[in-house]
């Protein structure tokens, strides 16, 4: 049943730059499963686009949005849904996920054996979305119970008596991944796998990164509201330094053992917020650089001694050291 409700998205999302203009509204049919506002959130504009177009639009497609780790992906999918009241169904698939963790169960409630719907019946049901984090670390024969469902046609479900659900006018499935399911070239991402390109077919691949300066500013603003603005607009330049010195080389290989996510830039933002007496090189060796390898702990400590100069407390330190060490020669 169409409940005619548009959502004039310009005005909602307060933005005239948008490639859709309204779109349905939701029906709001189980509120619990709305996700909540993050107030702290900051959109970008690319990231809005893609995700506004498949859900307003999706054109028989299922969205896929590929990128790093921590980029943003599933908050922003979060967070539209949010903003527009509507039900997200969210699943983390890993190499242990089966068919049974998407389509559901029989299960023992009271004596009774009954059976259990899984986030894909009751995102096709109550026509929310179902998100699908991490999807290219599931095993393709276990994604093959998806293959109909993908192309808009009922689910039927075997262990229920062969119960036939028919998708919601508004169910949409959206996935996200580090990789774009041909497997991982960057050494990153380990237990990355090679999806059936029958199954890839089925999406509309959108390739996100991380957002630009502009908009990390802006986040690490709302996220560590009370930094200085030059530490934080430092911090912004730290991080896209890492990220261009890390990048892969010409030959797909990468220099640093780990990305530098917007997750590690808040991290380091809320360290320097709630230990006042941090320096910005400790924040970064204690939310980046300690899980480097020695070699690439160093680079990054060095990179930052360009970007925020050197520590003070460890001059003094190194000084005290070598005061210590004449001392001792003197009394020997
Ligand atoms: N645009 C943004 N505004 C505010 N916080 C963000 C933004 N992008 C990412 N984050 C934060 O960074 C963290 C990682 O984001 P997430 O969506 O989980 O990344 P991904 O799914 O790409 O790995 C989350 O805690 C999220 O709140
Ligand atoms: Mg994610």
């Amino acid at each position: 049943m169409n409940n005619n409700r548009t959502i004039d998205l310009h005005k909602h999302f307060n933005c005239s730059q948008l490639k859709i203009k309204e779109m349905e509204a939701p029906e709001e049919r189980i509120r619990d499963h709305i996700p909540v506002i993050d107030p702290n959130y900051v959109f970008e504009l690319n990231f809005l686009n893609h995700i506004l177009m498949y859900l307003g639009c999706p054109l028989h497609d299922c969205l896929y949005l590929s990128g790093p780790s921590g980029c943003g992906k599933t908050s922003a999918v979060l967070q539209v849904a949010a903003r527009l009241g509507w039900g997200v169904e969210q699943l983390t698939l890993s190499s242990r996920s089966e068919s049974a963790d998407l389509i559901g169960h029989a299960t023992l409630r009271r004596g009774e054996l009954v059976y259990e719907y899984g986030p894909l019946v009751t995102a096709m049901i109550y026509g929310e979305i179902l998100l699908l984090n991490e999807i290219d670390l599931m095993a393709p024969g276990d994604l093959a119970a998806l293959n109909d469902v993908l192309e808009g046609k009922p689910l039927t479900i075997v262990a229920n008596n062969a119960e036939l659900i028919r998708p919601h006018r508004m169910f949409r499935i959206v996935a996200t991944a580090n990789t774009k399911g041909s497997g991982d070239s960057l050494g990153y991402y380990s237990g990355a796998r090679l999806l059936n390109q029958a199954f890839l077919d089925r999406w509309r691949f959108v390739e996100l990164n991380y957002p630009s300066t502009r908009v990390e500013t802006s986040i690490l603003k709302k996220n560590a509201p009370t930094l200085a603005p030059a530490l934080i607009g430092s911090l912004v330049r730290f991080a896209a330094e890492i990220r261009r010195v890390g990048a892969p080389d010409e030959e797909g290989k990468v220099q640093l053992g780990a990305p530098f996510s917007t997750r590690t830039l808040i991290r380091i933002g809320r360290l320097l917020e709630s230990f006042p007496d941090l320096s910005p090189l400790e924040a970064v060796d204690l939310g980046f650089g300690s899980r480097l390898n020695k070699v690439e702990r160093e680079y990054v400590r060095r990179l930052g001694e360009d970007v925020f100069g050197h520590d003070k407390t460890e001059e003094s330190a190194a000084e005290n050291g070598q005061i210590i060490a004449a001392a001792m020669q003197l009394a020997s």
